[in-house]
């Protein structure tokens, strides 16, 4: 097996008359930690709809373990091994923080309830969840975002996209959230592709940076390197921007 898991290969995304991804090729690494960062509307979130199948690209191919998956809906995606963590939490408010995972858990793997809420549970205490009982209104945004990541997890992923996960929390809830992240590399093997703004948290995490503006590729390496370069100095991150660790 090759150390490749995912590859897109010159993606295209049009919306309307709008070039939103300009031919990006991009290779993901089996096990790492890969940042996707770059300005608001450079395309991060929509290359992440192109690999879980929200979208189609409107040219270009995407493999994972070397099968085309260029086209397929988000179940398809799922069932394969690539989860997603979206932007903005969407859980069913109806219904508790453990019966999200519990829903999540029966409709990928069609396991009966009881042996769902047994795994929903493990999952919930892997990812810091006190209060599985509450419902996602209940709780604060570092637990919606935990009840998400469970979700996610859920249908036992070998690549998970991750996007803007630590958005709206305060220093130390990011601290934790980048130990939790880290967390689900290390101890269950997921390779990550992360959406992030927060820059100490990338240059901590990230292994390797991909830096998109205006839907190109303008910049990919390891973090130290990619915050040094012109381009990306000058399209994202100021001159004057914090990126230590
Ligand atoms: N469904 C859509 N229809 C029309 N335009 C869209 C759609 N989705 C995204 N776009 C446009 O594509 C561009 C890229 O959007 P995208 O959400 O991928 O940016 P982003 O890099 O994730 O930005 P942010 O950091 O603000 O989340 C934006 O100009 C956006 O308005
Ligand atoms: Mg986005």
């Amino acid at each position: 097996m090759t150390d490749v898991q995912l590859e897109c290969q010159e993606i295209w995304k049009r919306f309307g008359g709008f070039e939103a991804l300009k031919g990006i090729d991009m290779e993901v690494k089996r096990g790492e930690i890969l940042g996707l960062i770059g300005p608001n509307g450079a395309g991060k979130s929509t290359l992440l709809n192109l690999i879980n199948g929200i979208y189609a690209p409107t040219k270009g191919r995407i493999f994972f373990d070397g099968n085309e998956i260029t086209g397929k809906k988000p179940h398809e995606i799922c069932r394969i091994g690539i989860a997603r963590v979206f932007q903005i939490p969407r859980p069913f408010y109806e219904m508790s923080c453990l019966d999200n995972v519990v829903t999540a858990i029966v409709f990928n793997s069609g396991l009966d309830t009881a042996s769902a809420e047994k795994k929903a549970l493990e999952l919930l205490e892997f990812v810091g969840m006190k209060y599985p009982e509450r419902r996602p209104d209940e709780v604060t945004l570092q637990d919606k975002r935990r009840v998400e990541l469970a979700r996610a997890l859920a249908c036992g992923p070998k690549l998970l996209l991750v996007d803007e996960y630590m958005a709206g929390l305060n220093p130390s809830e990011i601290q934790e959230a980048v130990e939790l992240l880290k967390k689900v590399n290390k101890e269950l093997g997921i390779t990550l592709i992360w959406v992030e703004h927060v820059m100490p948290a990338i240059m901590g995490l990230a292994e390797r940076v991909v830096v998109l503006d205006h839907g190109i590729k303008i910049a990919e390496g390891r973090p130290e390197e990619v915050v040094k370069v012109k381009k990306v100095i000058e399209a994202y991150l100021g001159s004057d921007t914090a990126v230590e660790a």
